[in-house]
């Protein structure tokens, strides 16, 4: 499902311009990373998604709706929004009721709920903590749970906000393998991360924002050869374009398998 953003503009009720007039279009499937600095706006941009928040001017597409017309209700069967703090979002004194809260809203029948629940607590590794209160597993643990809880609602759009913030090696490489298979099922991804390197690894296109503004949107290639933009991001380029870079490669590896392509090729 394709969503869009068009000329967006939001104020805050205490008078903060978080937005300052976005427009960009995700189509069907694609995964889409947005970085930038802290208080960039890219919270608030994705909040406009479920409906959380509406344009101060401008409008927000999610298929052939307008989230002016639909309530975060409706919107929630259309966008998982997987919350930057997992606290916001867990309520309930068991993970297996957290996770299937979303299904029985949707009006899954209890077969369909229980499978779904299942299923998005093993992607998440979670499978032994279903009987377990949210309140007594980790941060890191109460983040998967509550994308297991947008997992298991099988929207067309999966907007993750800082997916990987408190995950170890681990808990990333499971985040990435979800994302992969997002993708591969056709499901439009969008994910804000601080994390450059699952970023270029993961994503094939990625947004840099800064200031309630988006100063630059292509492919991780090209967005980690923006020094410029970067610079005015306060973001980072990941550490295999860094290395590259320093030993002045014209190439730019996203991943690991890159890298090493480009490495035997020069010693060939
Ligand atoms: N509830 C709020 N009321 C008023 N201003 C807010 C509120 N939430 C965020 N802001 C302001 O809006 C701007 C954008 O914030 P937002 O949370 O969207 O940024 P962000 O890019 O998600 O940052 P971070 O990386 O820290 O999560 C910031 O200036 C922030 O201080
Ligand atoms: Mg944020």
């Amino acid at each position: 499902m394709e969503v869009s953003f068009n000329d967006v503009k939001y104020t805050y009720p205490g008078g903060v311009e978080a937005l300052k007039g976005i427009t960009f279009n995700v189509p069907t499937g694609q995964s889409l990373a947005i970085v930038g600095q802290n208080g960039a706006g890219k919270t608030t941009l994705v909040r406009h998604l479920n409906g959380i928040f509406q344009p101060t001017s401008g409008t927000v597409t999610v298929g052939d709706w307008t989230t002016a017309g639909h309530t975060i209700a409706e919107l929630s069967a259309r966008v998982g929004y997987v919350f930057q703090n997992p606290d916001e979002q867990l309520f309930a004194r068991k993970v297996f009721d957290d996770v299937a809260f979303g299904p029985r809203n949707l009006k899954f029948d209890e077969e369909a709920v229980a499978s779904a629940v299942t299923e998005a607590l093993e992607e998440t590794g979670l499978t032994k903590e279903a009987q377990s209160h949210p309140h007594h597993l980790s941060l890191s643990e109460r983040k998967r749970v509550a994308l297991a809880a947008v997992l298991a609602m099988k929207t067309p759009v999966v907007v993750l906000d800082e997916p990987t913030t408190g995950q170890d090696h681990n808990g990333v490489r499971m985040i990435a393998s979800i994302v992969k298979k997002l993708r591969e099922a056709n499901r439009t991804v969008i994910a804000i991360t601080h994390d450059m390197d699952f970023c270029a690894e993961n994503f094939e296109r990625v947004i840099v924002m800064a200031q309630g503004e988006v100063l630059a949107d292509s492919s991780p290639e090209n967005v980690f050869n923006l020094p410029e933009v970067l610079a005015k991001a306060r973001v980072e380029a990941p550490q295999l374009e860094r290395l590259a870079s320093s030993l002045g490669w014209k190439s730019h590896p996203m991943n690991v398998d890159a890298f090493v392509d480009n490495l035997e090729a020069k010693s060939r």
